[in-house]
């Protein structure tokens, strides 16, 4: 079979990885890939978001079944053109990706179908939302309403904080045309626990749970990133919470997607806290997460071409997916300066990591003498499963260790806390 991926991060590496175990993949093309991918597949320098020169490529080149991986081309309809040429695909339609695309869409698809979130006002006046932070409980979580790379989300402790985030968003154009409308909600508490999911519109089938560290720095302080490190399984996730998931927000999720006309198939991310209340939904993504494929994958056991098949034919609920009892960990290499500004180009020394661990490249490139450089604000990957969680960060940390580039920066807790809620819960 010939296989497309869009998109051309550490996620897209991890599912080529996972894709070519498949021994009936004749060959993958990534658009537009990275030096990493390019180890794994053929890459041709087409954007994610240019849908037209996608098409085009697809049309000159047919494949058997594509994968669309990132939330802009998804959100742009990718998955709409590419059925029209009559190619399978795995991933939700433009329609269905707006449960992550419009942050109001989601909210109120939640209110309507009575799915736990935080509680929310929506926004498109500026001066309706400035009176309201005067006046609800702090803190208080302001969002833009479109696709703003994760920093569209301001949690603030002041009322000040709370106008100053509105501005930005409404008033000043701090994400653009995502922030003329904006969500207020209310401030919720507990761990936060990743669950993707599998569905095909009729059945869902969770994959591991896992725990992102969003925060640039460790002990989770400094502004959010795309991702610093992921471990899994989470241990907030117990038997009990995932049953609970399963009946109030993965079922009624996808039932109320089929209700409003726009059936979700493809990897439906659960963003989830865990309050004294229950789990509740701090946001859906219409896609795998980025680094928690990296963690995610390496420990599914059944074939990930057969299941993404099995969900876009409407055949999930015959086939297995089953995961792997083991853990893992995966520790985000970054440019020093990110999320804020930093430098690209840095030559990268990998050592003898590669033999250690799986490495995932987020943003690598070749330079002029074809060395291995930086290339964006998350390089690398380093990815470990082991039978349990500490030797999984053990392994992860060790194969770290050996690569170097100048300015680079990571966390140096990944799966700390994961680790005392084990020890916690053992006692
Ligand atoms: P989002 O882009 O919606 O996932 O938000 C980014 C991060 O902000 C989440 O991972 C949470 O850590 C935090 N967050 C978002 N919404 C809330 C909320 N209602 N209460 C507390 N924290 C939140
Ligand atoms: N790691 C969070 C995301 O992919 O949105």
């Amino acid at each position: 079979m010939k296989l497309l991926v869009v998109g051309g991060g550490g996620r897209e590496h991890a599912i080529i990885k996972k894709l070519k175990e498949n021994p009936a993949v004749k060959s993958i093309t990534c658009l537009p890939g990275n030096a990493g991918i390019a180890q794994d597949a053929t890459c041709v320098p087409i954007k994610a978001t240019d849908i037209d020169g996608i098409v085009q490529y697809v049309r000159e080149n047919p494949v058997d079944f594509a994968v669309v991986a990132p939330d802009d081309p998804l959100a742009l309809g990718c998955v709409d053109r590419l059925h029209a040429l009559g190619v399978k695909c795995f991933g939700p339609n433009a329609a269905a990706a707006r449960i992550e695309a419009s942050k109001v869409f989601a909210k109120n698809l939640m209110k309507k179908y009575g799915i736990p979130t935080a509680a929310y006002e929506v926004f498109e006046d500026a001066e309706k939302a400035l009176e309201y932070v005067w006046t609800c409980p702090i803190p208080v979580v302001v969002k833009a309403d479109g696709l703003a790379l994760g920093k569209g989300v301001v949690i603030a402790f002041s009322r000040e904080e709370a106008e100053a985030a509105v501005k930005a968003a409404m008033l000043e154009g701090a994400f653009g045309a995502s922030g003329s409308r904006i969500v207020v909600e209310e401030f919720l508490e507990g761990p936060e626990v990743s669950v993707l999911a599998f569905t095909d519109g009729h059945v869902v089938k969770p994959m591991v749970s896992s725990m992102d560290h969003k925060r640039v720095g460790d002990g989770d302080v400094g502004p959010n990133t795309g991702g610093m490190g992921t471990i899994a399984p989470n241990p907030c996730y117990t038997k009990e919470v995932a049953e609970r998931c399963m009946k109030e927000i993965f079922l009624p999720t996808v039932a109320a997607m089929n209700a409003e006309g726009c059936p979700f198939k493809g990897c439906l991310y659960f963003g989830l806290m865990v309050t004294k209340d229950g789990p509740k939904v701090i946001e859906y993504n219409c896609r795998f997460g980025d680094p928690e494929t990296q963690v995610v994958l390496p420990l599914l056991k059944s074939d990930l071409l057969t299941v993404m098949r099995a969900v876009e034919d409407e055949t999930l609920a015959d086939t297995p997916v089953e995961f792997s009892d083991g853990a893992a960990c995966c520790v985000m290499l970054a440019s020093g300066g990110y999320p804020g500004k930093y430098e690209k180009g840095k030559a990268i020394d990998l050592g003898k990591a590669e033999s250690m661990a799986q490495i995932y490249h987020s943003g690598t490139a070749r330079d002029g003498e074809g060395r291995l450089v930086t290339a964006g604000g998350r390089v690398l990957g380093v990815s470990c499963t082991a039978d349990d969680l500490g030797t999984a960060i053990a392994k992860a940390y060790a194969a770290a260790d050996e690569i170097s580039w100048d300015g680079m920066i990571l966390r140096r807790d990944i799966g700390k806390r994961a680790l005392g809620i084990l020890k916690e819960n053992r006692q």
